[in-house]
């Protein structure tokens, strides 16, 4: 097992650029396998959950060429629409590959979706709408087997915002036969951007990004070249980790707006945000001690889930006492624990976490429990006196790309080690110590 050995109290300075969205590659991807003609897919991110998912395309028969480390093709002919990868299994993304096999072969059967442990889960919705296109749809052996004789345009009401079932729904309707109408839709920045790619792939998809979407369906989808948008989670995080440390980063190829969220707050408790056409730079370089605030997380454009293990993370030692309610998945806070052992006191009683910012964190080996709370417990180790080891850094690696590398070039003392590795440890101690 890797872990990630960090010397806290660097201010981080400098810039940071920004991968593609991994959440929306996950989408992206998926729909590659809807024609059989070449996809070109830009500005993908080289992190574990892409590449599991890109193996199992190859194992379901599509071609896979990666041209370079951010660009990969795609010949999405496939010769089985059974997915039984162990790896997907693990994975949340591997659900689009029901939306996109059902829409071309009307047939799909793919493992139920795993992920990040940070709730239920179910995909209810997800088969109500399938079902809505005229699938039959059951789960089986730990599998999902949705069948249509004929894939039929539908009207759907999701009975929660979800963006799991409004992508996979997407997916599906823009190769059924006639109008389908999905409302209550889900309308965070991938959403748009997975259906502008079905889109230049010749969908007709309109409303994606509001409440409604409306598809008409087409027969075929052709080629296409497409670049994913910058994550809007990558970014975030690097906001608060230069915000928490008290430093000064501009961070590049981000879509400003789609950070507002993270950028009010932070400009709340006091931080300098400021915003050109590409990047944000976050300077708390001059502040001092950060104040407190509230925060409920909500769908997009409210603020991000994906956000709030990081922010919890930066309030323990802001100024006074920080709120944070957490709405999206009602197991969210198992990090907390880890925080308290670096010396965070943060009360968590059902969905929300009451902290009490303290003056200083201080180093301790904690547990990454899942990928965006793996990234908190670095902004704590960063920000504590002393040593601070996270293991388990395989979740981090799940969503960030050499998310240590770019820390350590913005001044952060951090390097990721074998945990047998103690000579390399103890090396790296001597050497930052
Ligand atoms: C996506 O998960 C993201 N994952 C998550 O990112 C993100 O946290 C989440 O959206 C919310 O923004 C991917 O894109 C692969 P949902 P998803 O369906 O689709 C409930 C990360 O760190 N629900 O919007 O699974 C569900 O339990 C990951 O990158 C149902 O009840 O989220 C949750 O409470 C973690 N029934 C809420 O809806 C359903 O059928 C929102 O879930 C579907 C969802």
């Amino acid at each position: 097992m890797e872990q990630y050995v960090i010397k806290g109290g660097q201010r981080l300075e400098g810039e940071v650029v920004i991968n593609g969205a991994k959440n929306a590659a996950l989408g992206i991807i998926a729909a590659a396998l809807m024609t059989d003609e070449q996809v070109i897919i830009e500005n993908i991110p080289d992190v574990l959950d892409i590449n599991v998912l890109l193996d199992a395309l190859a194992e379901i028969g599509a071609v896979i060429e990666r041209k370079d480390r951010h660009t990969v093709k795609i010949v999405g002919r496939v010769n089985t629409t059974k997915v039984d990868n162990e790896s997907m299994r693990k994975m949340r993304g591997s659900y689009y590959l029901i939306g996109a096999l059902l829409g071309k072969c009307r047939d799909a059967q793919v493992p139920l979706p795993g992920g990040c442990n940070i709730g239920s889960r179910p995909i209810e919705q997800h088969i109500k709408g399938f079902k809505a296109l005229g699938a039959d749809v059951d789960i089986s052996f730990g599998m999902v087997n949705a069948k249509a004789e004929s894939l039929k345009g539908g009207h759907i009401f999701f009975d929660i915002v979800s963006v799991g079932a409004t992508i996979n729904v997407m997916l599906a309707a823009a190769l059924a036969e006639g109008q389908t109408i999905i409302e209550n839709c889900a309308k965070e920045p991938h959403i748009v951007d997975v259906a502008n790619f079905l889109n230049s792939m010749g969908a007709n998809i309109k409303g994606a990004g509001t409440d409604v979407i409306r598809i008409k369906g087409v027969q075929k989808l052709h080629g296409s070249t497409y670049s994913i948008i910058p994550d809007q989670i990558e970014a975030g995080t690097f906001m608060l980790a230069a915000a928490a440390t008290g430093g000064n980063v501009c961070i590049k190829n981000v879509i400003p707006k789609h950070l507002e969220a993270i950028t009010a707050k932070l400009v709340e408790i006091g931080v300098e945000v400021t915003e050109e056409d590409d990047s944000v730079r976050v300077d708390a370089s001059n502040t001092g001690r950060l104040g407190n605030t509230q925060i409920k997380t909500l769908v997009y454009p409210g603020f991000p889930t994906d956000m709030q293990p990081q922010m919890t993370t930066s309030l323990a030692t802001c100024e006074g006492t920080s709120i944070i309610t957490e709405s999206i998945f009602e197991n969210r806070f198992k990090y907390v624990d880890e925080l308290t052992k670096m010396g965070a006191n943060i009360k968590v009683e059902g969905n929300t976490a009451i902290i009490n910012g303290v003056e200083k964190l201080t180093g301790a080996t904690v547990c990454a429990p899942d990928l965006r709370a793996g990234a908190a417990l670095v902004i704590a180790g960063l920000v504590a006196e002393g040593f601070t080891v996270v293991e388990h850094v395989e979740y981090i690696e799940r969503g960030y790309e050499g998310f240590e590398k770019k820390l350590r070039a913005i001044g952060a003392s951090i390097d990721k080690f074998d945990e047998s590795d103690n000579k390399g440890i103890q090396k790296f101690k001597l050497k930052v110590g």
